[in-house]
């Protein structure tokens, strides 16, 4: 698993202030579902934009001035790096004030924190991707990665599904990868509406029918907790072993850095040891914890 060492996690925060955020200013705001919003922006600092980098599974605090702070996956690709993205689900007080802001408004930025996925494993390998929901956003940001390295990966396997076509996050993106002839891309919604002609049911359903080989093969999972839980199951039945499942874990997180224990899950701080675990790390307390 790839861990960045925490001096690599403060490379872009203050010296002397870790709390202090970076000034970034909103270029585009995307609606993608109902209440998520991915906010395209930069940083003001020109020479940050310039050398600022990341990998894939990180996250980033994003803060709104006089209301506070929210944790947020980075959504966009290191590949594609000439600004930054995080999907935004307007659910609480920070969230619905991001929301609030406009294009050109500013926000702060910390980050990027946490490690990231492990290309180590992935390379050479065919790769699975299950999503759920908003859950889509970090595996986004490897996918695009993993496209835009097609010669390091065999299969890619995507099976993404939502509650309702509404529900469905980055239709742009499912687009793009539907029509690429190197892509496998199955969609569902759990429920179809009148004008839904794709695929009915859930995720670890469809799964199990899509059956993808365990061989050589690396799944990637993210969703909803309930969906996470019961995709495990699949892809045991499907002949992964725990250490060929990765997910990375959503938790209210305030320092990012792991010192003010907001975090933790068993003896983990998602923070500091994730958000990217293998099934292998977190099977023993997943159930009952998240
Ligand atoms: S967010 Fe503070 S310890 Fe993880």
């Amino acid at each position: 698993m790839t861990v960045t060492d925490i001096s690599q996690r403060k490379r872009f925060l203050a010296e002397d202030n870790i709390y202090l955020p970076h000034i970034v200013v909103i270029e585009k705001i995307i609606d993608e579902s109902p209440g998520v919003g991915t906010f395209h922006f930069n940083f003001k600092d020109e020479k940050l934009r310039k050398e600022f980098s990341f990998e894939a599974g990180q996250f980033a605090e994003l803060s709104v001035f006089g209301v506070g702070e929210a944790t947020f996956c980075i959504t966009s690709s290191p590949t594609r790096s000439d600004h930054l993205e995080c999907a935004v689900n307007r659910v609480g007080a920070v969230t619905n004030a991001l929301h609030r802001l406009g294009v050109g408004a500013e926000m702060g930025f910390r980050g990027p924190f946490g490690n990231s996925f492990p290309l180590e494993l992935m390379e050479g390998k065919n790769l699975v991707f299950v999503g759920g929901g908003i859950g889509l956003a970090p595996l986004r940001s490897l996918i695009w990665y993993a496209i835009d390295n097609r010669d390091k990966y065999k299969n890619i396997d995507i099976i993404y599904g939502a509650r309702s076509p509404a529900d469905l996050s980055f239709k742009y993106d499912l687009e793009s990868w539907g029509k690429d002839k190197t892509v496998n891309m199955v969609t569902t919604v759990d429920k179809g509406d009148k004008s839904w002609k794709g695929r009915e049911g859930f995720v670890p359903t469809v799964l199990e029918q899509a059956a993808p080989s365990a061989k050589d093969a690396v799944a990637i999972v993210c969703g909803p907790p309930v969906m996470i839980r019961f995709t495990f199951p699949v892809l045991e039945k499907l002949g992964f072993t725990p250490e060929q499942m990765i997910t990375t874990l959503e938790k209210r997180m305030k320092c990012g850095v792991g010192k003010c224990g907001r975090c933790n899950i068993g003896n983990l701080y998602v923070c500091r040891d994730g958000p990217v675990f293998s099934y292998a790390q977190i099977k023993n307390f997943i159930s009952s914890e998240y």
